[in-house]
């Protein structure tokens, strides 16, 4: 066992409790009443009366909280060392994050998150079908500027959208999460740049376009492609871009995106292999945001990465795959603890973080999980750890699934 304070509050890192790998900590006896978990050693009086035992759950002392407390303080114990189980129940995890999308601090609408996911899906059809129109550009074109107006007006980021269900339907969900990120680390680079913002938006909603023109076995191969089909499938950066240019997208903006987004920092991407400022720099933000979201996806042959060891997994290739000035503002935007994570608090408390600390990496936002989650009329209770300054992460413990966005996206 190995002891740390942080502010004032021991946590304990514990690798034998009877809950598993979990965290014991220990809580002054105020706090007791909105701390959760399993009293670690048993609670005496002086006289070696028990009064809570070991291995009880204290939700269990609910309704006698403060008489207990009482008699601790009548008995001068300022402590109580309590076991948290590290793995929270998947109804747990859900029932925080509905409480999270109920509350309306979501970026964007599920229903319009559908709508555009939809409607990238039918330009891939279009696509297919050999239908290069201006029609199937054009109303992209609507969705990236009603995108940008709700990433101006939310400069916020929340979870990562998509949980992807069906392999056909990676890449229509791809090319919306990437979008988000891309306008999101866009808007942080250039506040207030709305027009730019709008075609960088647009431009990663196409970026992956010219993947409707790759064999659809080698798309949806469920598994690592050999050297051949890596090789036809980088074509799709050219191929997209000409595919933009013939529907009359000649912004060099969207463009740029479509035709950079794999390329790197080092030299070594495709298709031109350009370096460093060379790329351009839409194309060097949806690189990473187009990495972060391939490692943050659940596939039928991968599980999904947390945001957190995706953020590390981009960090450590800053500099060589990534322009570092664009991995950092992922950094500074997500935190340590990106939205999604489950965190035990120093008083603790277990929540989910909803949003990035800003500058101070280590104190995001949480949403606590308050006793009786998840039933109707429950009010959320949030925690600004920026203001809370007594209180700090004490554990990460996880992170929760990306969302289900619950549709079928017809063929
Ligand atoms: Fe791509």
């Amino acid at each position: 066992m190995e002891n740390s304070v942080i502010n004032g509050t021991e946590v304990v890192e514990s690798t034998d409790s009877e809950n598993g790998n979990g965290l014991t900590i220990k809580v002054p006896i105020d706090m007791l009443c909105k701390s959760e978990g399993v009293v670690a050693h048993d609670i005496k009086t002086k006289k070696g009366a028990v009064i809570l035992p070991a291995g009880v759950d204290i939700s269990l002392f609910e309704t006698s909280m403060e008489t207990m407390v009482k008699k601790m303080r009548k008995e001068e114990i300022e402590h109580v060392y309590l076991n948290i189980p590290k793995q929270l129940s998947e109804s747990d995890i859900n029932s925080i994050i509905e409480k999270v999308y109920a509350d309306g601090s979501e970026l964007i609408s599920k229903e319009k998150a559908v709508d555009v996911i939809k409607g990238v899906g039918s330009m891939f059809h279009s696509i297919r079908e050999e239908d290069l129109s201006t029609e199937i550009t054009a109303s992209v074109s609507n969705m990236s500027a009603d995108l940008t107006e709700d990433l101006i007006r939310n400069p916020q980021v929340a979870f990562s959208l998509g949980k992807v269900q069906e392999a056909d339907e990676y890449t229509f969900v791809h090319s919306f999460n990437v979008a988000v990120l891309t306008g999101y680390l866009t808007n942080r680079l250039h506040p207030n740049d709305r027009d730019f913002l709008q075609r960088v938006i647009m431009g990663s909603l196409l970026h992956d376009m010219g993947k409707a023109k790759i064999p659809i076995e080698i798309l949806n191969k469920p598994g690592p492609l050999t050297r051949e089909e890596f090789d036809e499938m980088k074509k799709h950066p050219l191929l997209g871009a000409n595919m933009a240019l013939r529907t009359r997208v000649t912004d060099p903006a969207i463009i740029s995106v479509i035709a950079g987004h794999h390329e790197k920092w080092s030299g070594k991407g495709y298709p031109a292999g350009k370096k460093g400022i060379e790329i351009p720099e839409e194309a060097r933000i949806a690189a990473v945001a187009d990495v972060f979201d391939a490692l943050t996806a659940k596939r039928v042959y991968k599980s999904s990465m947390s945001s957190r060891n995706a953020i590390t997994t981009i960090l450590k290739d800053s500099g060589v795959h990534f322009d570092a000035k664009v991995a950092r503002e992922l950094l500074v935007s997500l935190g340590l603890y990106p939205p999604g994570s489950i965190v035990a608090l120093s008083d603790g408390r277990i929540g989910v973080v909803v949003s990035g600390g800003g500058k101070d990496l280590v104190r995001p936002v949480v949403l606590l999980k308050t006793k009786g989650s998840g039933t109707e009329g429950d009010m959320p209770e949030f925690l600004d750890l920026k203001t809370s300054r007594d209180i700090c992460v004490a554990q990460y413990i996880g992170h929760g699934e990306k969302r289900n966005l619950g549709y079928q996206l017809s063929a």
